[in-house]
């Protein structure tokens, strides 16, 4: 579902350039959970913001369901998103004036969708995350972890084949962390999606099929993991 051959990202240009990503290889099933971690700095973000059809890369190859970022116009981007990605930020990032129902019903609008339709799939995201009695409530009704499980149904609205994650349990604690985790690799295993989450959240590393690690922009340790 994922393959990167070789990429490199560079910020800035001329003298000025600096090289993040250095000939970065990593392929992800469809169906596979990947945790992605490493030092501050090393350029998780980065990579994930790549996938996640946010910044171009500056060489090599990425394919997302066998399409070629590499070389793609910026303009393009933002539909290759709404086409293949759902992102789940480490604030919930919920619009704070729509209900829970609202904000998972809006990228399904932004795709097309009638409202009819838009509403019976939002419904069923929700409860599938185990919100069934908060469609209407606003964000600042909900805690933290039910924030955040709004934020998932939000990504997994239109059910895009790639789930991508920054971080998605450090403004949780502990216990909210491993349900929000939890609710995610189910739904991910169920629905057959594609995820990457980067972490330093060592707690949540077991939900991972496999774990990657990067340093100074280069992988240096790919493991799959022993309780899968
Ligand atoms: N927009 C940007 N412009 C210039 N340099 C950046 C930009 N974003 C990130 N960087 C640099 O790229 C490197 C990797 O950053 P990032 O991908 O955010 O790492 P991580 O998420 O692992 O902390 C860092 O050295 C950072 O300073
Ligand atoms: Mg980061």
């Amino acid at each position: 579902m994922i393959e990167v051959r070789k990429l490199r990202k560079a910020y800035g240009g001329g003298a000025l350039a600096q090289t993040v990503l250095h000939d970065v290889d990593l392929s992800v099933r469809s169906g596979e959970v990947l945790m992605l971690v490493g030092p501050s700095g090393s350029g998780k973000t980065t990579l994930l913001s790549i996938l996640g059809c946010v910044l171009t890369p500056s060489g090599g190859s990425v394919q997302l369901a066998g399409h070629e970022l590499m070389g793609v116009p910026e303009a393009s981007l933002p539909m290759m998103r709404l086409r293949y990605i759902g992102f789940i930020f480490q604030s919930h990032n919920l619009l704070p004036s729509l209900s829970a129902l609202d904000n998972v019903r809006l990228p399904l609008l932004l795709r097309g969708w009638s409202s009819g339709r838009a509403t019976a799939e939002s419904t069923e995201l929700l409860e599938s995350v185990g919100l069934r009695d908060k469609l209407v409530c606003l964000p600042s009704q909900l805690s933290g972890g039910q924030a955040q499980r709004v934020a998932i149904a939000r990504a997994l609205a239109g059910r895009p084949p790639i789930i991508l994650a920054d971080e998605p349990t450090a403004a949780l604690d502990a216990h909210t962390g491993q349900g929000v985790m939890e609710t995610l690799t189910r739904l991910a295993h169920e629905g057959g999606h594609t995820v990457v989450v980067v972490t330093h959240d060592n707690r949540i590393f077991k939900f991972g099929d496999r774990i990657v690690r990067i340093e100074d922009g280069r992988i240096t340790e790919d493991t799959a993991h022993a309780n899968a």
